[in-house]
């Protein structure tokens, strides 16, 4: 196993009802800034709910943080919160509005010009605001990490960043508060969990077997939970352990002490930058592409999961190698994800465009090795087409 630290200092509070709970997170004396997105939260009336349990503390509301969450729109928030004195943020969303918030947490102290947070990885973060949130939609895991993606719209630049700070304090998880999803949300957050388990359990063997079986185990849940969001909507339980799934999925446990790909993420968010394509719908594309182009690197382990995950165990290796790279991807078609470039109405101008942007944002080291660099990016692309 290789030497690790692992820190997760965000509390969750899970169930049914749980929002009634947030007068005893935030702190009394607060200035809320509670940050939510384009319509569901108001819609949904999980907004109400909210500054029902905030009672009598000074509120300021922040509507309109887009999905794949904008820098541009984002500053507005950081220029009210420092107006107004904010001392505490509560986001109210799913992935995208609690990463802008994280921005904004990190970006109402800083200093410099706050794109340089993302163009720094988040490394010079002194300060962050508080955050807390409530969770609507399972997927993405940020409800407990610290991670962050945020959109320049004006550079069609996507950018992750990383920081302890910007762990959210509390996360409240209610998983009744899915059932408004529309199905293709759903179905997204099924594929980000299941890829984050992927980047970080798919690479090669360090002898680490609580991560790889906790691995496996979210994602044979993933599996057998995910079909059934979409077959059973009203389903609680259901909707239950997949929000607990995903949030474990990236909350940096079964990271830990394992090597890390990664790659797939970073080469997705150059077609949502370019083109707008749901985070999830990127994964979808390029994962069952980068484990046939990665499949002596990642051999022993792809043989582990075909083994343990799809319970693949007749023909030899190679056709057990071929086998899970199929059901990965009859698995996200299967949800209504597809998987081809070409099913979203793109072809080989878009992979050059994405090969330019990968190269100007200097993703040319990608995977466990950093070995991926353009030329294999190119293949990898040319074969999602
Ligand atoms: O904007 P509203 O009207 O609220 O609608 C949202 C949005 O359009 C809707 N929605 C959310 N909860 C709902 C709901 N509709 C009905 N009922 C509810 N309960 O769903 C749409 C998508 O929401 P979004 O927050 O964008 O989805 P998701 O949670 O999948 O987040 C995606 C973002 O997270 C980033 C992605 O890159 C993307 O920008 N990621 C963040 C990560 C992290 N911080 O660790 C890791 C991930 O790999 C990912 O990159
Ligand atoms: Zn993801």
């Amino acid at each position: 196993m290789l030497n690790f630290d692992f820190y997760n200092p965000t509390h969750i509070s899970f169930g049914k009802g749980c929002i009634a709970k947030l007068d005893g997170f935030v702190p009394a004396e607060a200035q809320v800034m509670v940050l939510y997105g384009g319509q569901s939260a108001q819609r949904t009336g999980t907004l109400d709910e909210v500054q029902a349990a905030l009672g009598e503390r000074k509120v300021y509301l922040f509507g309109g943080v887009e999905a794949n969450p904008t820098y541009e729109k984002l500053m507005e928030a950081v220029q009210i919160a420092r107006e107004q004195n904010i001392d505490f943020l509560l986001a109210v969303g799913g992935g995208s509005v609690i990463d802008g918030a994280k921005f904004v947490a990190a970006a109402v102290p800083y200093p410099d010009d706050p794109w340089n947070i993302l163009l720094n990885g988040g490394r010079d973060i002194k300060q962050a605001l508080p955050i807390g949130t409530v969770l609507t939609l399972a997927a993405t895991g940020s409800e407990m990490n610290n991670g962050s993606v945020i959109t320049r719209k004006s550079l069609q630049a996507k950018l992750p960043f990383h920081n302890d700070l910007v762990f959210p304090k509390f996360s409240m998880l209610d998983p009744s508060k899915s059932f408004t999803l529309p199905e293709r949300q759903v179905a997204n957050g099924v594929v980000d969990a299941f890829v984050h388990v992927m980047e970080q359990y798919l690479t090669y063997p360090v002898n680490a077997p609580v991560q790889d079986r906790f691995s496996e185990g979210l994602l044979q849940t993933l599996i057998e939970q995910g079909p059934l969001a979409l077959s059973q909507p009203d389903d609680y339980e259901v909707r239950a352990n997949l929000m607990w799934v995903a949030t474990l999925a990236l909350n940096g446990l079964i990271g830990s002490g394992v090597p890390q790909d990664w790659s797939t993420h970073l080469i997705g968010h150059e077609f949502t930058a370019l083109y707008g394509l749901d985070h999830a719908q990127t994964l979808a594309i390029i994962l069952p592409s980068m484990l046939q182009e990665r499949r002596v690197a990642k051999r022993e382990k792809l043989l582990q999961y075909a083994e343990r995950v799809w319970n693949l165990r007749d023909g030899d290796a190679e056709q057990r190698i071929d086998a899970a790279i199929a059901r990965t991807r009859e698995f996200f078609e299967t949800l209504g994800v597809k998987t081809r470039l070409n099913d979203y109405g793109l072809a080989q101008d878009a992979v050059e465009a994405a090969l330019q942007q990968l190269e100007q944002h200097g993703m040319l080291q990608l995977g466990e090795h950093k070995d991926i660099d353009l030329a294999i990016s190119r293949r990898v692309l040319e074969a999602s087409l």
